[in-house]
């Protein structure tokens, strides 16, 4: 067993492939990352993003590789998808199991634009029913925004049904997949998604400070650029190029970042999303299985196929942050607690403000490992 059990992959992932580590040692190590002035010098560095564009297309069913935008991750993709789109009086439909990162562009959105926004309920396991979204659904309903699953129950969130209702009333549609890519199969093409904005260090297992977003063409010309600056084109013009990347793509580029993107899902490619979420079912399995014996409340689905690897408990009376920092100090277990930036989730399933002990597991998390943390939550609760 390594030293620590890591059970915190909804917050990162720890581990990052051999051949993403390998890449970014030559990278680091020869004279590709020159990124200062956009010359010939960068030919290297114009080709890996391209490369990376065409992968990443690939992985999310984009048609064209000019569709995928580079930001540092989700919650800058969501600023710009939604500050891009959102004006005043728009109103906005979006679920009670969110992430900081559309509740607070929105409550800014809120404040400074005058939008309205509405909430989908969820229940305690994180489902939801998407008929209640038509009664939300209003002349000036924009856009529905939400998570592919939450990031506190784990519960994957029906959004092909919620995006396919609102496609009916012509609504712009934006997914979350922080928590899901790497997990899920999404595909832009074939589905009722208009956006959707990816992470690199979690699903990915990518360096943190990358991912960004696939955009319909039809949807980006609609967005606003919120980040302008030099594109490395149409340097002859104060103006913010109109064409895709460019609009949204200001400012040098992370580089190593980007490398690591590539690397890291190629990775993925090769092992295939079926058997990464086959063996990280069995985790989750394992682990609920164990929690029926223990003095616990799951709040989440024992569903495999709609959920995530990611279990949220309480333990009664008892103060997760400390049964965190005891799993750590006495166990060596990494785990996460609090709110875990989604206060609306806790909200709505009644764990706020405490909040809930969560372990998320990954594709290196072991048997024994699950068993460990088991034996270690029984010793600290029996
Ligand atoms: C559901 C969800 N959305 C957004 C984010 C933000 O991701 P990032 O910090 O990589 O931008 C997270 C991170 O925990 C998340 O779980």
């Amino acid at each position: 067993m390594n030293e620590w059990v890591y059970l915190n992959h909804a917050s990162t992932s720890n581990q990052k492939p051999e051949a993403t580590q390998k890449a970014i040692m030559e990278y680091l190590c020869g004279d590709r990352q020159w990124s200062a002035g956009r010359n010939l010098a960068q030919m290297d560095q114009n080709h890996l993003i391209w490369d990376t564009r065409v992968t990443l297309a690939d992985f999310f069913g984009a048609k064209n590789p000019k569709q995928v935008i580079f930001t540092s991750g989700v919650t800058l993709s969501l600023n710009m998808i939604l500050w891009g789109l959102l004006g005043q009086g728009d109103h906005v439909i979006t679920t009670s199991l969110e992430h900081n990162a559309v509740a607070r562009p929105l409550d800014r959105l809120k404040e400074e634009r005058g939008i309205e926004v509405s909430y989908l309920a969820c229940g305690a396991d994180g489902a939801l029913d998407p008929e209640e979204l038509r009664p939300l659904i209003r002349a000036n309903t924009k856009v529905l925004v939400m998570t592919h699953a939450s990031n506190v129950t784990g519960a994957i969130l029906p959004y092909w049904e919620c995006f396919a209702i609102a496609k009916e009333y012509g609504i712009i549609t934006v997914l979350d997949t922080a928590q899901t890519a790497g997990y899920c199969q999404v595909h832009l093409e074939d589905s009722p998604i208009d956006v959707l904005a990816f992470t690199g260090h979690k699903g990915l297992w990518a360096l943190a400070g990358v991912g960004g977003f696939v955009v319909r063409p039809e949807i980006a010309g609609q967005m606003k650029t919120l980040i302008c600056g030099g594109t490395g084109s149409s340097s002859h013009s104060t103006r913010q190029p109109e064409r895709l990347p460019d609009k949204f793509e200001s400012g040098t580029p992370n580089g190593i970042g980007i490398l690591s993107l590539r690397e890291s899902v190629k990775v993925i490619e090769q092992l295939g999303l079926d058997n990464i979420r086959a063996r990280e079912e069995i985790l989750t399995q394992r682990f609920l299985h164990g929690l029926e014996e223990l003095p616990v409340t799951h709040h989440g689905t024992k569903v495999l196929s709609k959920t995530v690897p990611t279990v949220s408990i309480t333990c009664g009376d008892r103060d997760c942050a400390l049964l965190s920092q005891q799993l750590f100090e006495r166990y060596g277990i990494v785990t996460r607690s609090g709110l875990h930036c989604a206060p609306l989730a806790h909200q709505s399933i009644g764990t706020y403000p405490q909040g809930t002990l969560r372990f998320s597991f990954g594709y290196h998390t072991t048997v024994d490992e699950i068993e460990y943390s088991l034996s270690a939550l029984r010793s600290l609760l029996g």
